[in-house]
């Protein structure tokens, strides 16, 4: 068996995450943050993710035939030449602030980061924690990042031959790359180093907007669409970017460090970065708005170019940029693209199924298609009777959860709903979900309050059957709807039946289709709910409190019941009620 791993030594490193696969089938894939509790696990060696992946599959670290890390250094000495020649661009810092940043960094980073540091710390991890010698185990790969994360689209896409595109803020020392995707290789096309980096461009913005990098970017894309044309706005933020003949620039904005950035935008743009607590001005809209469009005019004019140049129609997307699920709309939505696949897991986790499907395919495996993303830790009836036994917490063992789902969804109810296994990335996609009636808009209003304590101008997003997609949704269903990771106008029969599930704004959705296939019971759910009420889609937003990780033991799922407006909790075939 192959495992993969996303590492993290530092605070920099962000969705640390571990995958096992299996003769080109993931057996399983677990992200650190579910293990520690810590969103986005910054800087922890994902030992816990391991450790539950073996689980899993029932096999100890002695049974691992390979290790790969989605992480190497071999662009070191180029990265560290360009920074030492250039330096930062700097307005705030002094010239002693200057001389480190050009001369001290480069040299601090060059003993620093090196493939042969990163495979010893990982296997020092690994033979402390599982007690086993360093010599029994594997020799460790150090895979490139964005490769890893194109592989993690690429091969389960079920695509012979596909355009691939990776974008994020930075893994190794390079922001993304665009690679010519066919049979089981991926030829890179382009590459472009750490700082010209659409990850860190949309993250220097987010902060600005008073949000956090690396966490904040998805609320800022949901402000968007709340913004307006601002001529000054528009033209500060197109004066950072070019993009031509398969190549972007945006290092006027990002050639600096993060704070300068910001302090940057402050100058150009005229006012101050927004506090998190201070209320979002029209302004501040205007400027997602803006930034927004910048970003899909360059995914989409890159991807426009390369598909032409290569003679392709497919697309496959990943890094965390590929979660921006707006900007994938309008890849989609390109003349020359006929259909599209986006890992789930396109954040830095999604890597380590990349790292473990390069080991598979050199093992002579071919890859399986993914039609869903359940390669987490699951749990029996009868052992979630037992934790409820233990925590004294009185239950019902029902025969038919669906259709009980169903019934108090469509009286209005707020259900928590967990079975099987736990969702790999981002989205939950009806397996640790807090589902919703999408038919009234106060259904909005009653998740908002009650359950998720969020910003209250956030959109939410329907899990849906094919055939409700076919009657909501504008436009030919991609591969890439399975993960709701992809945007669809809406036709006005879903204005008129799904409201709570469109963007207030835009009227635009962000679909899951469910089919039986990849999840029978939550396929079962929904159509009993569309046998009560005509509607063959349900909301779903991700079991977890504002600002923590989703659920993934009953134990978690219980307490969170019991802290929010939830009325009632299916996990496994047990139902507790209010
Ligand atoms: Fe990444």
């Amino acid at each position: 068996m192959h495992l993969g791993i996303v590492p993290a030594n530092d605070g920099s490193h962000h969705d640390p995450s571990a995958c096992l696969v299996e003769r080109g089938e993931v057996r399983a894939f677990v992200e650190q943050e579910r293990m520690s509790r810590d969103k986005h696990a910054e800087g922890q060696f994902p030992l816990e993710a391991i450790e539950e992946v073996l689980s899993i599959a029932s096999i100890s670290i002695r049974d691992v035939s390979t290790i790969s890390l989605s992480r190497n250094y071999d662009n070191r000495r180029k990265a560290l030449g360009r920074l030492a020649r250039r330096g930062y661009n700097s307005t705030t810092s002094g010239c002693f602030e200057r001389l480190y940043d050009t001369v001290m960094l480069p040299l601090k980073q060059s003993t620093q980061l090196t493939n042969e540091k990163l495979r010893s710390l990982t296997a020092s991890k690994l033979s402390t924690h599982f007690d086993i010698d360093q010599s029994e185990l594997p020799e460790i790969r150090c895979r490139n990042h964005q490769h890893t994360h194109a592989t993690s689209a690429f091969l389960p896409s079920g695509f012979d031959e596909a355009l691939v595109v990776s974008l994020d803020n930075y893994g190794g020392h390079l922001s993304g790359g665009v690679y010519h995707g066919e049979g089981s290789q991926l030829r890179m096309l382009e590459s472009f180093p750490r700082f010209n980096s659409l990850g860190r461009f949309f993250g220097d913005f987010t902060a600005f907007l008073g949000f956090r990098r690396s966490n904040g970017e998805g609320k800022v894309m949901g402000l968007a669409p709340y913004g307006e044309p601002n001529e000054h706005i528009g033209s500060v933020v197109e004066s950072y970017y070019t993009v031509d003949d398969g190549h972007y620039d945006v290092e006027a904005l990002t050639y600096r460090k993060p704070s300068d950035a910001v302090a940057k935008l402050e100058r150009d743009l005229g006012f101050d970065q927004r506090y998190w607590r201070d209320e979002i001005e029209q302004r501040h809209k205007d400027v997602a708005f803006h930034l927004q469009r910048v970003v899909e005019d360059i995914v989409s004019q890159l991807s426009e170019f390369y598909l032409e140049r290569e003679g392709l129609s497919k697309v496959c997307l990943a890094g965390g940029v590929a979660l921006n699920c707006k900007m994938n709309k309008r890849i989609r939505e390109l003349d020359a693209v006929e259909d599209m696949f986006v890992q789930p897991a396109a954040n830095d986790a999604g890597g380590a199924l990349g790292a473990a499907y390069i080991d598979s395919v050199e093992a002579g495996d071919s890859i399986a298609e993914m039609h869903h993303p359940y390669f987490g830790t699951a749990y029996t009836t009868e052992e979630v009777t037992a934790v409820c036994d233990e925590l004294k917490v009185d239950y019902d063992v029902v025969d038919d959860p669906p259709e009980r789902a169903a019934e108090r969804l469509a009286d209005g109810e707020l259900v928590g709903w967990f079975q099987g296994g736990m969702e790999g990335g981002p989205r939950a996609l009806g397996n640790r979900s807090i589902l919703a009636d999408p038919r009234s808009p106060d259904s909005l209003d009653r998740v908002n309050r009650y359950v998720k304590h969020r910003e209250e101008w956030r959109p939410f997003a329907p899990s849906m059957l094919r055939s409700a997609g076919e009657q909501y949704l504008e436009g030919e269903l991609s591969k890439a709807a399975r993960f709701m990771i992809d945007t669809y106008e809406t036709t006005a029969a879903a204005r008129e039946s799904i409201p709570a599930t469109l963007h207030p704004a835009d009227d635009t959705t962000r679909p899951q289709i469910v089919t039986a296939d990849a999840n029978p019971r939550y396929h079962s759910l929904i159509s009993a709910f569309e046998d009560r009420t005509g509607v063959g889609a349900v909301l779903n937003t991700s079991f977890n409190d504002s600002g923590e990780p989703m659920v993934r033991s009953p134990q978690e799922a219980i307490r969170d019941f019991y802290s929010m407006g939830l009325d009632v909790l299916f996990v496994e075939d047990v139902m507790i009620e209010k």
